[in-house]
């Protein structure tokens, strides 16, 4: 075993693959969105998941303090919207977002699109978990999932 630094701690975290989400608000008719993959599941009942956030980023203000918000998991097809909700400034143009029931945008063409109510928020290090109560879901059976392994798209 070796002592812990930012470089290893990276490296190490990358080989734990995940799926990816975008995260969106809707704020004042604007729309924040940026790819998460610390998102997991936290409670069967009430149905609950979890995800965290730079406290860095320069929209964590939008997300902290919203009510509502979406989380889009992405499929296959979707590498590019993940490295663009990366972005500092994404580009929203080419996005038919779906308006929620619950005040939220939803990305079309996902996997699964879950709308949530913000619970709580924990901060720790400097990341700001977020907890979220689930108010609406959908899934598609016939899509595959993106999958972020060793900093790379599967
Ligand atoms: C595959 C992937 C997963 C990411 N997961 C997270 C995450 O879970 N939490 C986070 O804060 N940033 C995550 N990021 C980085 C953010 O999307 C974004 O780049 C970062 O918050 C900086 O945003 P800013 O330029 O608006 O400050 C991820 C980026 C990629 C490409």
């Amino acid at each position: 075993m070796k002592k812990v630094n930012t470089k290893n701690f990276r490296k190490t975290l990358s080989k734990f693959s995940t799926g990816i989400t975008v995260v969106c608000v809707k704020n004042n008719n604007s729309i924040f969105g940026k790819t998460v993959n610390s998102f997991n599941s936290l409670s069967l009942n009430p149905p609950m998941v979890l995800f965290s956030l730079g406290n860095y980023s320069s929209s964590i203000k939008k997300f902290s303090k919203t009510k509502f918000l979406s989380i889009n998991i992405l499929s296959s097809k979707q590498k590019k919207l993940s490295d663009n909700f990366a972005l500092t400034a994404p580009n929203l143009e080419d996005i038919k977002f779906i308006e929620g029931t619950n005040k939220t945008v939803i990305i079309p063409n996902c996997i699964a699109n879950l709308e949530c109510e913000l619970m709580d928020k924990i901060k720790r290090g400097d990341h700001i978990i977020f907890i979220c109560k689930i108010l609406e879901l959908q899934s598609n059976d016939k899509l595959k999932p993106l999958v972020y392994f060793n900093s790379k798209y599967f």
